[in-house]
């Protein structure tokens, strides 16, 4: 008997849609607004989603409580209040879009719950503007 966990957040965090193989024209062309060169924030919210069998013992498919610390401690740590191209290691060669990020999340998160569990992350960037990653 197979449950779906969910663990909802947010984050603050400023990036720039840019690819520097691209004139700023064409970067213009294509990201607008989000490429301006100084930065700009949102306020992320982030949903994980852990499918799994039911733990007969505990009737856990996992503990919400790890799956708080797991956020918190590799995912939370290293985004919240920073700058995404600047500050955090995956987006020094990757743009920090919606998709990227999710699908960033995804891959640090894969590596710290039990490979048993299909993983998705949505990734609020708007209210109205989300992405959900679950694999390749
Ligand atoms: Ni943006």
């Amino acid at each position: 008997m197979k449950a779906t966990v969910c663990r909802k957040t947010h984050f603050n965090a400023a990036h720039r849609l840019y690819n520097p193989t691209w004139q700023d024209a064409k970067n213009e062309e294509v990201f607008g607004v989000c490429s301006r060169p100084n930065y700009h924030g949102h306020n992320y919210d982030l949903v994980v989603k852990v499918t799994g069998e039911i733990n007969p013992e505990t009737g856990y498919v996992m503990d919400m409580k790890n799956l708080k610390t797991i956020i918190e401690n590799s995912v939370l740590k290293k985004f919240d209040h920073y700058n995404l191209n600047v500050d955090v290691e995956e987006f020094k060669n990757q743009i920090p879009t919606a998709e990227n990020i999710a699908a960033t999340i995804w891959k640090i998160l894969k590596e710290k719950i039990n490979p048993d569990f299909d993983l998705t992350v949505v990734l609020y960037e708007t209210e109205r503007n989300f992405v959900e990653f679950s694999g390749e």
